[in-house]
């Protein structure tokens, strides 16, 4: 499967006039299945892979403390720090989803092979998982196994704009022929129990905008919920999500809708409920840039304010992340694995450069965590950082 480059970065920052009152609700259902908070992390081809779900889900983990008391007064101590010891855990990021996944390898796969294929953790409920593909049949048949394994969901993916999948009719291809999605829904609907999504794009081309009507056709083909990535496919990654079709298919159906597209902090998220209506947020790129973007968005529907983090944090999270990686997978380093994400999460940090220059030339993984270590011993901490340090020294 040909990656898609992470290098799809936002055109234009979206300019935010946050209404106060409106906040990403607390949950939503989705065919039974409890989604809460009402945040989904994307599936993102290369990226969203067992190990980076689990970092995920970690890195969201809030202190559910005045959580949906609208009178809390906002307050920021030592106990919401990003890295802070915290109670009454839950995870700010809801729903998971894996990266998408060919419905015909699926099916010719041994059963072995595609055991390791969709491997996910216990605590990665509940998790769905992306199917792409175009025949009816074999697509059905690739939901049941992946019923049978567990998932919570399955999503059929008709966004994707790649050449490669499009030219087998597969992702955003299938947007030119709805009465072929239709056969799709049907057949995948008959075959599974659990929830049936669907993601994708506003159409093939501003000439060719498809959205409610597939929005009403999911719902009438019994789908559990649509998400729709706000662009057309020709559009690409350029220019901004057009929030404006998220709210035209919120208006046309009662199943939930998750909205996706340019949503990079709190405010955006909040936005996009309040213009839109949407029943839930889904975050792709922002993730892996800052993985704590779910517990931001937890902690301001919680508190009005969120947490940036502190180089120290930044550390901790490249570590953990890293020490994961190594634990799945020992040749993590030079799989380039490691290098990937140093690049992403150490985007934007004074010096980032040399790191990232450093963990390129890196021969194991062990000098990876080296060349990491190095570079935050030698970043000033900030007055800020010490005073927060002392007050979880002294177990405030
Ligand atoms: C590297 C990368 C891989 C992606 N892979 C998938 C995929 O497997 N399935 C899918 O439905 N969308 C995929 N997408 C699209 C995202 O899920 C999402 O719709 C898109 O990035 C817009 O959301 P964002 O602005 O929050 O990033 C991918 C996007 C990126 C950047």
């Amino acid at each position: 499967m040909k990656k898609v480059s992470m290098k799809k970065t936002w055109d234009k920052p979206r300019e935010n006039t946050m209404p106060a009152a409106v906040r990403v609700p607390a949950a939503v259902v989705i065919g039974g299945v409890l989604v809460a908070p009402a945040t989904v992390l994307a599936p993102m081809a290369g990226v969203t892979d067992t190990v980076f779900r689990r970092f995920i889900r970690n890195a969201s983990i809030f202190t559910g403390h005045g959580r949906g008391d609208a009178g809390a007064t906002p307050q920021i101590d030592a106990r919401h720090l990003v890295e802070a010891p915290i109670s009454n855990q839950q995870s700010g990021c809801g729903l998971i989803m894996t990266e998408f996944t060919s419905a015909d390898g699926l099916s010719r796969m041994r059963e072995s092979k595609r055991k390791r294929y969709l491997a996910y953790d216990e605590d990665e409920h509940p998790i769905s998982a992306q199917l792409f593909g175009s025949d009816p049949l074999t697509l059905a048949d690739a939901a049941r196994i992946v019923e049978d394994e567990g998932f919570d969901m399955v999503d059929l993916n008709l966004g994707c704009p790649a050449k490669r999948v499009v030219s087998c009719n597969g992702g955003s291809g299938l947007l030119r022929d709805l009465p072929h999605i239709a056969t799709i829904f049907e057949r995948v609907r008959a075959a599974v129990r659990i929830p049936f999504t669907v993601k994708f794009r506003m159409g093939w081309s501003d000439q060719h905008i498809v959205c409610v009507e597939l929005a009403r056709l999911a719902q009438e083909s019994g789908l559990n919920a649509v998400a729709l990535h706000a662009r057309t496919r020709e559009q690409g990654y350029s220019g901004q999500a057009r929030w404006e079709f998220i709210a035209a298919v919120k208006d046309a159906i009662r199943i939930p809708v998750i909205g996706n597209g340019d949503v990079r902090s709190p405010e955006d998220a909040c936005t996009m409920i309040a213009e839109t209506g949407c029943d839930a947020v889904m975050i792709g790129r922002a993730a892996p840039a800052n993985p704590w973007i779910f517990r931001q968005i937890a902690q301001y529907t919680a508190f009005g304010t969120y947490n940036q983090p502190t180089s120290m944090d930044r550390y901790h999270m490249i570590r953990d992340y890293f020490v994961m990686l190594m634990e799945e997978d020992q040749n993590a380093a030079t799989g380039g694995r490691m290098k990937q994400f140093a690049s992403w999460f150490t985007h934007g940090l004074p010096g980032g450069a040399v790191l990232r220059k450093n963990i390129y030339e890196a021969k194991s993984s062990t000098e990876v965590l080296t060349a990491v270590d190095a570079f935050f011993a030698a970043q000033p901490t900030s007055e800020t950082e010490n005073e927060a340090e002392q007050l979880l020294a002294a177990g405030v």
